[in-house]
């Protein structure tokens, strides 16, 4: 755990400023030698667990991040070996902090074509290599975190649990949020500047996109769908900053009591932030059978994407 005190002694920082800026107090980092596929395989265990199936019965295993081992072999591939799900296909997602959501639409469309029965999706990040220890601007927000969820096809052909999806990207603004070395534009086997391999990101910029595109995404799913914002019985934002989802609740007009968060004690951990609050919802009986729950994130790409589910456990 990297506390808010630990962060004062490692950058020009304050408890008191990270808190008032973020709303968050401590965040979880891998030990020396983990990478992400070590959370991945404990998430997937843990999903298969609590949903009671094998990991034979999984027949595509998608694994959404932006923090992969290496560039290639995926996140999912080696995970799917790990945990014995000899049968799946595997591949990972790249859509940052919106990937969760990308990757729920992936798994319905598979199991609504036919294609697959069971399809789990593992949100997996280890930020905490990606982001420079002496930058104050971003290494506070950013934690270490995997958490998944099974979907499975109906087996009475009953309505599916999805009630509507609203994804998005805006290329144009990718530069905002971006780590530029490693990948094919700026080769790790090349020179670079060791800040270059870090997160790089227009503060400001980020919180204002942030801001809108929560608003305008849940606003024209709910719109779609022929409902209002009284129909949400939960909203569980990407816990990226609590300032973010208090302006964005605020242009909702979505009550408080109806949003649930636990970047307290995460920061942001991308792609696994909104099935961690997912799953801390249901274990403090705050996301109930039968609910209409509203997922909403945004990230880097610039990404975003909605999800309007009737949360419906097996
Ligand atoms: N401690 C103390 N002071 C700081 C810190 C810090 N950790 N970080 C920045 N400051 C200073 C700045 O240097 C600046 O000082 P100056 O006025 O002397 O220049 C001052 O605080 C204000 O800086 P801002 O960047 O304007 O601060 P802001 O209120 O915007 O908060 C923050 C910064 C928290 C990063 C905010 O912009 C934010 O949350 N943006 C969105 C970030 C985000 O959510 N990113 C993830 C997206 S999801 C994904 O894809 C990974």
């Amino acid at each position: 755990i990297l506390s808010n005190a630990d962060l004062e002694r490692q950058v020009d920082t304050t408890d008191e400023w990270i808190v008032s800026r973020t709303g968050i107090r401590e965040r979880r980092i891998v030990a020396p030698g983990q990478a992400t596929s070590d959370l991945a395989i404990l998430a997937a265990t843990n999903v298969l667990e609590a949903a009671q199936r094998g990991a034979d019965e999984i027949d595509v295993l998608i694994v959404p991040t932006c923090t992969p081992d290496h560039l290639f072999p995926s996140v999912s591939a080696i995970t799917a070996n790990a945990i014995g799900a000899h049968a799946a296909a595997a591949f990972d997602i790249q859509a940052v902090c919106s990937g969760f959501i990308y990757g729920l639409a992936q798994a319905l469309a598979l199991v609504e074509s036919g294609l697959a029965q069971n399809v789990l999706v593992v949100g997996a990040e280890v930020f905490s290599r990606v982001t420079n220890p002496h930058d104050r601007g971003t290494c506070i927000l950013f934690g270490d975190a995997a958490a998944g969820a099974l979907v499975v096809r109906d087996e009475d052909g009953g309505p599916s649990g999805f009630l509507g999806f609203e994804l998005g990207a805006d290329g144009s603004r990718g530069d905002q949020l971006i780590v530029p070395v490693g990948g094919t534009r700026h080769p790790a086997s090349e020179p670079f500047d060791p800040d270059d391999a870090y997160v790089q990101m227009n503060g400001r910029e980020v919180f204002r996109f942030a801001t809108r595109v929560i608003e305008d995404s849940v606003l024209r799913l709910l719109d779609r769908l022929g409902m209002t914002i009284d129909d949400v019985d939960l909203l569980v934002p990407h816990q990226a900053n609590q300032r973010i989802i208090d302006h964005a609740i605020g242009r909702l007009g979505i009550d408080a009591t109806r949003v649930f968060n636990n970047l307290e004690h995460y920061g942001n951990t991308s792609a696994a932030s909104i099935p961690l609050a997912m799953a801390e919802a249901r274990d403090a009986g705050a996301l109930r059978p039968g609910m209409r729950v509203m997922m909403v994130g945004f990230g880097a790409g610039l990404t975003w994407a909605a999800c309007f589910v009737r949360y419906e456990p097996e």
